[in-house]
């Protein structure tokens, strides 16, 4: 039987005829395609396809060798194009395994301390708004981890605050800025500060560009359920508030490979170099592996996850490296806020170079944390 061609969304008959769509936030092309199938095609400049299915997911992250990251869309930012991210088999698996120590459930429970004493002075009094609540303590948070606090908390922020800004602004070169943030980061490093003193300079500075606009969304949109839903903002029911948050709203809301040879999926069949796409956004709103999929329900969490249907932090060898500390920055700052009142917001998802809240998000503080 002849391989079929899977449907595509609306789109400019070109090889870019995606592009202007994608490039607006491709939230409603992506929702578009996957009503078309659990399979669909995109023209990005690239032929592209998509899937988000479990199959698909376990495919696309099971098989390293033939579906790689360099080439992926992580290429395209300068803030993600370099060290793990962009490093594929052989030499995928020792750098992990040079990297992984730092970043295990137990070294980084070890901070945990700390990290309650750096973000203290964030407890945010009054009337605040989470989103630039919560990037402040990302920020204070990777600036802890990677060199004890010693980097200058407004340059770190000047450093990646293209990230949180809209296209093209994270895709633009920045030689200046990055060549200032390398010289802070290198000094450090000499100095012995942080776990950045035993890691490559590359290494460091993708890790604080990939650990902060996706901490900071989910922080952001964690404090406002943490209103929204009271019964939920308890010491016990963080973790299960925080992983609904990060169903809901995966800031990685899709993830690239490039495919380095044919390969084929149900009745179709792919070509060498196409980019091949998953995402966590369309699996965890796919009401066949997750019933009520809009609502925002916690305690869903107490049951059976469908395997390969919940994969915020990816899955598969190229799983997210900072996962246990994201948990543990989330934990720790949703532990600092007392009782909250959603005042206003908007909370719908936007899609940057990460998935963010689409509006401001104020919050007031009805009084001190409790214990
Ligand atoms: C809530 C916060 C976070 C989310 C949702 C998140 C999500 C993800 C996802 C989905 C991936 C897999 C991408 C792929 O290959 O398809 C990933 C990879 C990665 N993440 Fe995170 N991340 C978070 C926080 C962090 C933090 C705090 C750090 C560092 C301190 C970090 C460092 C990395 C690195 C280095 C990789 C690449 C791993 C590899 O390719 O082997 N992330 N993350």
């Amino acid at each position: 039987m002849e391989p079929l061609t899977p449907p595509e969304p609306s789109g400019y008959p070109t090889r870019f005829g995606h592009l202007p769509r994608w490039a607006q936030g491709g939230l409603g092309l992506l929702e578009e395609g996957a009503a078309l199938g659990p399979v669909f095609g995109l023209r990005l400049g690239w032929p592209t396809v998509v899937g988000y299915s479990p199959a698909w997911n376990r495919l696309v992250l099971s098989d390293l060798e033939t579906f790689r990251s360099r080439g992926s869309l992580s290429a395209f930012t300068p803030y993600l194009a370099g060290g793990i991210i962009t490093t594929d088999p052989p030499q995928h698996r020792p750098q992990r395994q040079r990297l992984d120590p730092g970043f295990h459930a137990k070294a980084v429970a070890g901070l945990r301390e700390r990290l309650l004493e750096a973000l203290a002075p964030l407890s945010p009094p009054g009337t605040f708004e989470a989103r630039a609540w919560a990037s402040k303590v990302a920020l204070t948070a990777l600036n802890l981890l990677y060199f004890d606090g010693r980097f200058p908390l407004r340059a770190l922020a000047h450093f990646l605050a293209p990230l949180d800004h809209p296209f093209p602004a994270p895709l633009l070169p920045r030689p200046l800025r990055f060549a200032q943030a390398r010289r802070r980061i290198l000094r450090l490093q000499t100095e012995g500060h942080g776990m950045a003193a035993h890691l490559p300079l590359e290494e460091v500075r993708v890790g604080l560009a990939a650990g902060y606009d996706t901490t900071a969304h989910t922080l952001a949109w964690a404090a406002w359920h943490a209103a929204r839903y009271p019964e939920w903002h308890t010491p016990q029911g963080h973790s299960l508030l925080i992983k609904e948050t990060l169903r809901l709203y995966p800031p990685g809301f899709v993830g690239s490979r490039r495919a380095a040879q044919g390969f084929e999926f149900g009745p179709h069949r792919f070509a060498k170099g196409s980019l091949v796409l998953y995402s966590p956004y369309l699996t965890h709103r796919d009401p066949r592996l997750w019933p009520r999929p809009l609502e925002f329900d916690p305690s869903r969490f107490t049951g059976r996850i469908p395997a390969w249907g919940y994969l915020p932090f990816g899955a598969g060898e190229r799983t997210c490296l900072g996962m246990h500390f994201a948990h543990l920055v989330l934990e720790a700052a949703l532990a600092l806020l007392g009782p909250l009142e959603a005042l206003h917001g908007d909370p719908a998802p936007r899609p940057l170079l990460t998935l963010a809240p689409r509006g401001a998000l104020w919050l007031q503080s009805l009084g001190p944390r409790k214990g």
